[in-house]
């Protein structure tokens, strides 16, 4: 018989990686050695691309190469294009990305190869790809027409303009850069795991990814970023505090606390909590921001809960004026590179993922034809 499972795999090792590695006592977060209080900040977010995607951190000539590779995966297919308008009139955003990356895989030239270096392929078009269909996703919607990406600007700077219309300032870029560094990896997360089952039978990227943002789009994982702004926006700010307490003492759950892995503050959420007070104070209105520590005060007080990578990103996206439904997508925009590098390293070293299951139904039960049920 098999063992007794652990309830949501808690604690259970599910794959060997490279890739990320977190440390849940001391709460930090490592990507292939580096320490993500050395990288945010200081590397981009096409150098951590790299870094996952091919095991290095880029040299000047490696990055070059790469950042043309990225810039000419930008071009979106006919498939994909074609289907803009419609999707975008019939889905939510991430329902939307879910769908337009399948069509994308149609649209992909190495779509039936399973090769590391068709994988490596797909793996720059992908990330290079998403930021452009959530903006193209929020034009369609918006009845706006966006100017093609421009070559000589980084993912971040890009997407900005793009979604916001206006030339993001350095401060601005800066900081949404570190955010999509931050997110890029997190060891075998549900998204991730979920990219890993569908990649270890053999099947392609695009469909490890269709299933890795099917399932970050769930509001205890990726779509908790945006629950948290709604939970800002439907608070009193005179009454955070009361209102916090009322919810918990319901038993409901306050998105953007808790993790699963770390048992002390989540260091994302460190440098997220900077910039959402730098962003605060520069905009003229840190509303929000006050909300957040209160809100922060509050459940570590009642709960002893910390926040995790999804509170402070929910005010940090808003100040930089990103819509609150696109929060998930762009969680999304950053984890490409981390899902894209994990379907590698699963086909690198490949065993169809499949574990038991504890049986708790009716045993014994005697068959009876349909008349006498
Ligand atoms: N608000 C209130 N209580 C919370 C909580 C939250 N955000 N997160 C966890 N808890 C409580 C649970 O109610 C539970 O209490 P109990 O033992 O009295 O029943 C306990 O802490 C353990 O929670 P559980 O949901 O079993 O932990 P988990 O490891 O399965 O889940 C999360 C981890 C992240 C899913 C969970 O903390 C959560 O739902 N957080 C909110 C969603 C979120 O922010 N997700 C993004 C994660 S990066």
């Amino acid at each position: 018989m098999a063992d007794k499972p652990k309830k949501g795999l808690a604690d259970v090792v599910a794959a060997s990686t490279a890739l990320s590695d977190i440390d849940g006592q001391a709460g930090r977060l490592f990507y292939r050695g580096y320490d993500i209080h050395d990288l945010a900040g200081r590397t981009t977010f096409e150098e951590t691309a790299h870094l996952l995607q091919y095991g290095s951190l880029p040299t000047g000539e490696q990055l070059a190469a790469y950042g043309t590779e990225l810039v000419r995966g930008r071009k979106l297919g006919a498939l994909a294009e074609a289907n803009i308008p419609e999707i975008t009139e019939k889905q939510a955003p991430m329902e939307a990305l879910r769908t337009l990356v399948s069509l994308a895989a149609g649209d992909d030239p190495d779509k039936d190869s399973n090769s590391p270096e068709a994988n490596l392929r797909k793996a720059a078009r992908l990330t290079a790809q998403q930021p452009i269909l959530v903006a193209r996703y929020h034009a369609a919607r918006t009845g706006t027409t966006i100017a093609e990406p421009d070559p000589e600007l980084s993912i971040a700077a890009n997407f900005l303009l793009q979604i916001t219309g206006r030339t993001p300032g350095e401060h601005e870029v800066g900081i949404f850069d570190a955010c999509l560094v931050l997110h890029a990896d997190h060891t075998m997360n549900a998204s991730t795991f979920a990219a890993r089952v569908c990649a270890a039978t053999l099947s392609d990227m695009h469909s490890a990814i269709v299933a890795a943002i099917g399932t970050l789009k769930g509001p205890l994982h990726g779509g908790a970023n945006e629950q948290v702004m709604r939970t800002l926006e439907s608070l009193d700010p005179s009454a955070v505090a009361q209102s916090v307490r009322d919810r918990l003492a319901a038993g409901e759950k306050i998105m953007g606390f808790g993790h699963r892995v770390y048992k002390t503050e989540d260091p994302r959420a460190t440098h997220l909590r900077k910039m959402s007070q730098e962003l605060a104070e520069a905009s003229g209105d840190d509303k929000y921001y006050r909300m957040s520590k209160e809100m922060e005060e509050v459940v570590f007080e009642t709960k002893g809960l910390y926040p995790n990578v999804d509170f402070y990103a929910a005010t940090v996206y808003h100040y930089l004026g990103i819509p609150t439904d696109l929060f998930t997508p762009v969680f999304s925009v950053s984890r490409m590179s981390g899902w894209t590098a994990h379907v590698i390293e699963q086909h690198a070293d490949n065993r169809l993922i499949r574990p038991d299951s504890e049986y708790i139904g009716e045993r014994d039960q005697k068959w009876k034809p349909i008349a006498e049920r």
